[in-house]
């Protein structure tokens, strides 16, 4: 099977507020799928559901091939899962927090010293790891909650909100650790995160979630080439070009917009000027470059932007946000 996990229409409601909307979703064995989404999306919930610890009100759910209702210790057994506000115990040194942990998880005694002792290695935490955790910083502690959901070797690991309140230099420590928990240790990740920088650093497939609903699943690139219909690109050309360059290009097909842009850079033949311009797609830049080059219009760069999540997420919310553009029935 290289599915870790199946839903088909998978609902839960809070009173009248329904919280995840006949989610439909399959993660792949092996893969870091990220489940990006506002606060209040669906996200967290959606976790509690994959992992039985909450009753879904309709649809079916499967993880690892299990039933997370009915098979609820088996499933947790090959799962670990680090919850949005992981308690760790500040009045226990890091090791003695694992060793609890790893006590709780059933990991064999004689295993559990050298499990906890690597596991405090592999996050950098070796040399404060006989600390009380009420030392450690936010950073310290969130690597330490990470390593505790790693204790029993799971194969799956959801991560909810991994580095929510984290500085940028623990966060990105986090990532790297993340990524290689799943290169190097081949393990799924579920990753809930409203963070677009992360999700697009880490995670080989999206689904992004709106008021409960999955809107959009895929690979980042995929996703771009699907939602975001325009391309950002800057060119470097001689400044005394500028002008003539933006009346060339308003002829072209293809172009939405050109904005002279600041450039200090100096060309052999004098000052370089910029442009910044908005495309319809990468299919327009050739013509662009042969129109300006036929007119005697010299161009030293060129630099077409991949579109990052972040522009998938504000062209997904863009539609809402604007009916008019879209075929709005609900
Ligand atoms: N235990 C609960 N009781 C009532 N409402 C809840 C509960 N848990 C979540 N909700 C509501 O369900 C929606 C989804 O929440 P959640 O899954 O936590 O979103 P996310 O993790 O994406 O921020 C929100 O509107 C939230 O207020
Ligand atoms: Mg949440």
């Amino acid at each position: 099977m290289s599915a870790a996990i199946i839903t088909h229409n998978l609902t839960r409601r809070f009173g009248d507020k329904i919280a995840v909307d006949g989610l439909t979703l399959e993660v792949r064995v092996g893969e870091v799928f990220g489940f990006l989404g506002h606060n209040g999306a669906g996200k967290t919930t959606t976790v509690r559901l994959l992992n039985g610890v909450l009753e879904p009100h309709a649809g079916k759910a499967y993880v690892l091939g299990l039933d997370p209702l009915a098979d609820g210790p088996a499933l947790r057994a090959r799962t670990g899962v680090l919850t949005e506000s992981a308690a760790l115990d500040a009045r226990l040194s890091g090791r003695e927090n694992l060793l609890v942990y790893a006590d709780l998880f059933g990991v064999p005694q004689r295993q559990s010293d050298s499990r906890v002792s690597e596991l405090l290695d592999f996050f950098g935490l070796s040399d404060s790891a006989d600390l009380k955790v009420a030392a450690y910083s936010t950073g310290m502690r969130q690597r330490l909650a990470l390593a505790r959901t790693l204790l029993h070797d799971p194969e799956l690991l959801f991560l909810d909100e991994p580095t929510a309140g984290l500085d940028p230099l623990a966060a990105r420590q986090t990532h790297r650790l993340i990524a290689a928990l799943a290169r190097q240790k081949g393990r799924t990740v579920f990753l809930c995160t409203h963070n677009l920088v992360e999700a697009q650093r880490l995670c080989d497939r999206v689904g992004v979630m709106e008021r409960g609903r999955l809107v959009a699943v895929g690979t980042p690139t995929e996703l771009a080439a699907r939602y975001v219909q325009q391309v950002q690109v800057e060119i470097e050309i001689a400044a005394e070009h500028i002008e003539a360059a933006i009346e060339l290009l308003s002829h072209a097909s293809g172009l939405l917009t050109a904005r002279p842009q600041p450039s200090a850079d100096q060309a052999p033949g004098g000052p370089l000027g910029a442009l910044s311009l908005r495309v319809t797609g990468r299919e327009a830049i050739p013509d662009m470059l042969a129109l300006l080059t036929r007119h005697g219009v010299r161009v030293y760069r060129l630099t077409p932007h991949e579109p990052s999540l972040e522009d998938v997420y504000f062209a997904l919310h863009a539609g809402a946000a604007e009916p008019s553009q879209q075929e709005h029935t609900r």
